[in-house]
């Protein structure tokens, strides 16, 4: 048990240090800078980098003919295929440079003899190396020179020749290989051998003394500039220039080459082939974006795009990926990040919903207001509508419509509120028992009274409209006009001519030290108020009972000129106990005994009230007063009791006690007496008192002009 515990323990100890082995391993192996060589084989050879498939020694490369020599000659060592010196490699580019002798054929100065005469062929049968066609150029200097090349295909053989020809020296330039002392050719694709040799009759005897050598070699174009001193010198005897090769795996193409994994070369992930474009055969390429060896196992790695700062495409926000790289902007901008610099500052999450929140809330707002005010509106005109509806405004409508020439308006209550400043109490002209009256002035500047009643019985209100038709077409002098009314409110407005003297009521027991109120007037009074009377329950059409005759209902003009108010669709008519106390209340003195049991109001209830304004005209007294003994309260039996105890000059006004008309107040007095008769059969008809006060009237314009 023990035992085996142990070797738990120890197994897991191993474990352990194994798997710390394995991480300082591949530490080491990701520390190290990449290898292009396969594991374990020289990766340089002195300056030159050797990158697999090459290789120095037969195992560090991929076949036969990228197997290379590092020789070492005096004590630099160069990476030899057989007797070619290379100069570098390159993967990417399938491309490599060698250092290729310059062939030369020299006349000695003196002797006119050749002295050298070599030819430095390359031969590269066999080989994956081609002579670069693009880059290369046969090229032949000199003055006197004719020099072939011989080129080897697979197959073929190729020949081609430059011939250089000049007078002297003055006639080169430097730089400008065209012919003069100069001439150069291309070559075929697919070479990779070839030797120079120069035609034997075609030498630089003749111009040895300036120009003793003939050279001809395969060079890199763009290495080469040619330069008079090639010409005139032997400098360039044996120089070693570079020549331009183009390797491939050969003799497959990619198709062909994928077909067997185990010798496709293209090993690494991220490559990819690419057929060669000099001779049969393939290269390997790293994918985009990966760099490195394709010919090795993982050997195209990633470019870190954003490591480079030179390349970084967007500099401090880039972010690499496998393969390539992703520029984001830094949080708190935004912008285009692939274009230089075009990060900016962006509002961040909180303050646009903080903007949003407070943007759709004030949208919100908005909208529940205006549908609020909307609503309101639509309700207050719904409520108007209906009160006018309900006051037969409609039927009022299509009446004023029908009668011609009828001045009746129907107001607003806008138009009513303005014109008396929304009601204000400085606008009040009188209290009546069952509303105010405002002074109110209209657009035109016309003075209006405005009577707002206090309530209006439910039955009535459909009557309304129909009454105010009546009482629009009344039209006498001494009748208050009703201009307009205004429904669209729960009690309706009326609207009336404005008399500016105040009333009766006033006139006889104002506050404000009395004025002398002549017999005369008081009849004139008396005579306009019962005519108006009359002609409300005769002329009329239909007859109206005024219901609430008393002085303060009498109201006077500039002139003292009577006009009777407050009659009509304004006053409820007494229907229960509650409406009647408050009718009572108002009236009291003036009511009609005979109503009091029936409830009934007719013509004659009027006449009555008359009687007791008589009275008042009579005796300067109040139709009520609150003094003395409750039988001598009311001005009218006070009245009674005095006629019949003779007693009328002590109850008379001091202002007409003593008038010499003292006839015509008795008469006047006796004619209120038959208006005061309890029964309503004793009582005259208003007509008939309108006439007898007339009477009375002429009688004492009469006496007061002479005339009989
Ligand atoms: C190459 O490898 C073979 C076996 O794989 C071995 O016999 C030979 O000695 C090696 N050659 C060199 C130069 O390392
Ligand atoms: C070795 O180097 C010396 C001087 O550096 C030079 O003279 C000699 O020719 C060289 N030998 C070879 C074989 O390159
Ligand atoms: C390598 O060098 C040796 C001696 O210098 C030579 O014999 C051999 O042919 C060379 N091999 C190649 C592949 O160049
Ligand atoms: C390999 O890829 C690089 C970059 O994509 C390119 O420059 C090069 O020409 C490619 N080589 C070949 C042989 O297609
Ligand atoms: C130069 O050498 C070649 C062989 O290398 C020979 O064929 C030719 O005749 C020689 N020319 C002279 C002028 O010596
Ligand atoms: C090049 O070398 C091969 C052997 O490697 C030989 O067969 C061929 O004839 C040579 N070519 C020339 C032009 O010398
Ligand atoms: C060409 O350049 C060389 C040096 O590079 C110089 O000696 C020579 O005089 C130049 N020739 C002309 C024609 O300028
Ligand atoms: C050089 O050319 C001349 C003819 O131009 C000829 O007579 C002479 O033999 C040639 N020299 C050699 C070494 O071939
Ligand atoms: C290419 O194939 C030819 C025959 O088709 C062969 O002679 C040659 O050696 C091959 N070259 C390489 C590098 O495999
Ligand atoms: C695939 O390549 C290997 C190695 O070059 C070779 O041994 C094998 O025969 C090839 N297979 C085919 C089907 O060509
Ligand atoms: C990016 O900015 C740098 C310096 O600010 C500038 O040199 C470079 O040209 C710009 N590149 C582009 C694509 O705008």
């Amino acid at each position: 048990m023990e035992r085996n515990e142990n070797c738990v323990t120890d197994g897991i100890v191993i474990l352990w240090v194994l798997f710390l082995i394995q991480l300082l391993v591949m530490q080491l192996a990701s520390a190290s800078a990449p290898s292009n060589a396969l594991p374990g084989c020289q990766q340089r050879c002195g300056d030159v980098e050797v990158p697999y498939p090459f290789g120095i020694g037969p195992n560090c490369s991929m076949k036969a003919g990228f197997t290379l020599n590092c020789t070492s000659s005096n004590g630099t060592h160069k990476p030899f295929l057989n007797d070619v010196e290379f100069k570098s490699i390159s993967l990417s580019s399938g491309q490599a440079r060698i250092f290729n002798r310059v062939s030369a054929q020299c006349h000695d100065a003196a002797s006119g003899t050749v002295t050298y005469n070599k030819s430095w062929p390359i031969n590269l049968t066999a080989s994956p190396f081609r002579f670069s066609s693009t880059l290369n150029k046969f090229t032949t200097v000199g003055c006197h020179t004719a020099a072939f090349v011989t080129l080897s295909h697979k197959t073929h053989k190729y020949w081609s020749g430059c011939v250089t020809l000049c007078e002297d020296v003055g006639s080169l330039t430097n730089g400008s290989c065209s012919g003069t002392g100069c001439c150069e050719s291309a070559i075929p694709k697919g070479i990779n051998s070839y030797y120079v040799w120069f035609l034997d009759n075609f030498n630089s005897s003749d111009t040895y003394w300036f120009s003793p050598c003939s050279y001809a070699m395969l060079v890199e174009e763009g290495a080469f500039e040619f330069s008079t001193s090639y010409v005139t010198t032997g400098a360039l005897r044996d120089r070693k220039l570079p020549l331009v090769l183009d390797w491939a795996v050969r003799n497959k193409t990619c198709r062909q080459a994928r077909r067997n994994r185990t010798s496709y070369a293209c090993v690494s992930d991220n490559s990819e082939c690419v057929d060669s474009g000099n001779g049969p055969g393939y290269l390997c390429n790293c994918s985009k974006g990966y760099q490195g060896n394709p010919y090795l196992p993982h050997g195209c790695r990633d470019i870190d795009e954003c490591a480079n700062k030179d390349t970084n495409p967007c500099p401090g926000h880039c972010k690499n990926t496998q393969g390539g790289f992703t520029c984001h902007c830094p949080k708190g901008r935004n912008g285009y990040p692939y274009i230089n610099g075009t990060c900016n500052p962006i509002l961040t999450l909180r303050v646009k919903v903080a903007i949003g929140i407070s943007a759709s809330s004030v949208t919100l707002m908005i909208i529940t207001l205006c549908i609020y005010i909307i609503r309101g509106r639509k309700r207050l005109m719904d409520v108007k509508e209906k009160y006018f509806q309900q006051y037969g405004g409609r039927l009022l409508l299509a009446e004023i419509g029908k009668k011609q020439g009828l001045a009746f308006m129907i107001f607003t209550k806008e138009e009513l509120e303005e014109s008396t400043n929304n009601f204000d109490r400085s606008n009040v002209i009188g209290h009546g028992g069952n509303g105010t009256v405002y002074k109110g002035v209209l657009k035109d500047d016309h003075v209006v009274a405005i009577k707002r009643a206090k309530i209006i019985d439910e039955k009535q209100k459909e009557e309304f409209g129909k009454e105010m038709i009546i009482l629009a077409q009344i039209n006498h002098k001494n009748v208050v006009k009703l201009l307009g009314c205004c429904l669209e409110v729960e009690v309706p407005m009326l609207v009336y001519e404005f008399v500016p003297k105040g009333n009766l009521f006033q006139l006889l027991h104002g506050k404000s030290p009395r004025v002398g109120v002549t017999f005369e007037t008081r009849l004139r009074i008396a005579v306009e108020s019962a005519e108006a009377l009359a002609y409300l329950h005769s002329s009329a059409s239909p007859p109206i009972i005024h219901g609430d005759v008393k002085s303060s209902n009498i109201l006077l003009d500039d002139r003292h000129m009577a006009k009777v108010a407050d009659f009509g669709a304004s006053r409820p008519a007494p229907m229960n106990e509650v409406q009647y106390v408050t009718l009572v209340q108002g009236t009291l003195g003036y009511l009609d005994p005979e109503y009091m049991q029936t409830y009934e109001l007719t013509h004659k209830s009027d006449v009555y009230s008359f009687g007791v304004v008589l009275l008042e005209l009579l005796t300067g007294k109040n139709a009520v007063s609150l003094e003395g003994p409750e039988e001598a309260r009311s001005l009218s039996s006070k009245f009674l009791v005095a006629m019949q105890e003779n007693g009328l000059y002590e109850l008379l006004d001091d202002q007409i006690k003593d008038d010499e008309e003292i006839e015509l107040i008795k008469a006047v007095a006796a004619l209120a007496r038959t208006c005061l008769s309890i029964k309503r059969e004793g009582r005259p008809s208003m007509k008939d008192v309108a006439e007898e006060l007339g009477r009375l009237r002429n009688l004492a314009e009469a006496k007061l002009f002479g005339t009989p």
